[in-house]
């Protein structure tokens, strides 16, 4: 656990200093949304997808170099998606790695407009990126535009997560149901698609590329069930989120759902299932390994 910790921290430490290069400073008052890009992107943050994403690609043959664009535009990508789930019509919350969310920060229109910025600057950094041949890139343009998109991907999961209170639950069965698809779709797709980036940057051969996406989705639910218990049982201090608001809000959670231990014991397992999916690659997949646990461990 240790061990994996520092080398987490060490990526980020060298990832950080590359990604801040990426926001150059434009003159006159329009910079104020550059400086809200800028506060969210580097404003801590665990590197989990990033750090994913070079390790799969690492897997392949591919290093840092090649695959930091891909990363940096998930990294922005994402930071969009949580200065928007914080914005007060959604989940409306104050706090976000530990400071002020965007809104709070500076105010409601700057927080639209640096997620806008976010979003759009993802996707063009990605496909800008020389060091990764142009077929890879558009593959990439693609993948991520439907991982985080409207059609099956984060947004309409963010939906589902915003309305699945008003569907008429019949059954736990279909409540199961409407939970699983809610959290692939909402944290399941970006974390697939860092692992499956990696595996499209380093041209992996379809099976292994489909063993990478099997250990992604084990990883991405058991990922959301850490966030869920975090959510009801961390210490907010070290969680850098208001806590307790997936009860307040009457969100659709595994924890909700099956109460809080049959849900770490689904989490154990789920990270049990992801380690034995990469089995295959042996100690060179060690690191991924080791972050499926960190992945239910971490304390933020
Ligand atoms: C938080 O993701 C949002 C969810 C998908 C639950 P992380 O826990 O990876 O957030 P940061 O980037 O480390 O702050
Ligand atoms: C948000 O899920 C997932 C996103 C797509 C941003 P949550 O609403 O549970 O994330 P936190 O707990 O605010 O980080
Ligand atoms: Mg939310
Ligand atoms: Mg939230
Ligand atoms: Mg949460």
């Amino acid at each position: 656990m240790t061990d994996i910790v520092t080398k987490l921290t060490d990526f980020s430490k060298r990832f950080n200093a590359d990604l801040e290069k990426c926001f150059p400073t434009i003159n006159g008052t329009e910079n104020r949304a550059v400086e809200a890009m800028k506060y969210s992107v580097m404003n801590g943050g665990k590197r989990l997808r990033s750090y994913l994403l070079c390790e799969c690609a690492a897997l392949f043959g591919v290093g840092y170099e090649t695959a930091f664009p891909a990363a940096a535009s998930l990294e922005m990508l994402h930071s969009y998606s949580l200065i928007h789930d914080d914005l007060p019509a959604m989940d409306n919350d104050d706090l976000r790695r530990g400071k002020p969310t965007c809104h709070k920060q500076f105010d409601e229109a700057t927080a639209i407009l640096a997620g806008d910025g976010l979003l759009t600057y993802a996707f063009s950094y990605l496909s800008e990126a020389q060091i990764i041949r142009p077929e890879i890139r558009l593959t990439l343009v693609q993948m991520l535009s439907d991982a985080a998109g409207a059609f099956g991907g984060m947004v309409s999961g963010q939906t589902l997560d915003l309305y699945a209170g008003d569907i008429e639950v019949t059954s736990d069965s279909e409540a199961e149901k409407i939970i699983s698809r809610l959290e692939e779709m909402k944290t399941g797709r970006l974390l697939r698609y860092a692992c499956e980036a990696g595996a499209v940057l380093g041209k992996a051969p379809l099976d292994m590329r489909q063993i990478i996406v099997g250990y992604s989705r084990k990883i991405g639910q058991a990922f959301q069930i850490a966030d869920d218990i975090l959510d009801r049982e961390g210490d907010q201090q070290i969680v850098g989120k208001t806590l307790h608001k997936d009860d307040s809000q009457n969100k659709f959670t595994f924890v909700s759902f099956y109460g809080i231990e049959t849900a770490r014991q689904k989490a154990r397992q789920l990270v049990k299932e992801a380690i034995e999916q990469i089995a295959v690659f042996g100690d060179h997949a060690e690191n991924l390994q080791n972050l499926a646990h960190y992945i239910i461990e971490r304390n933020h």
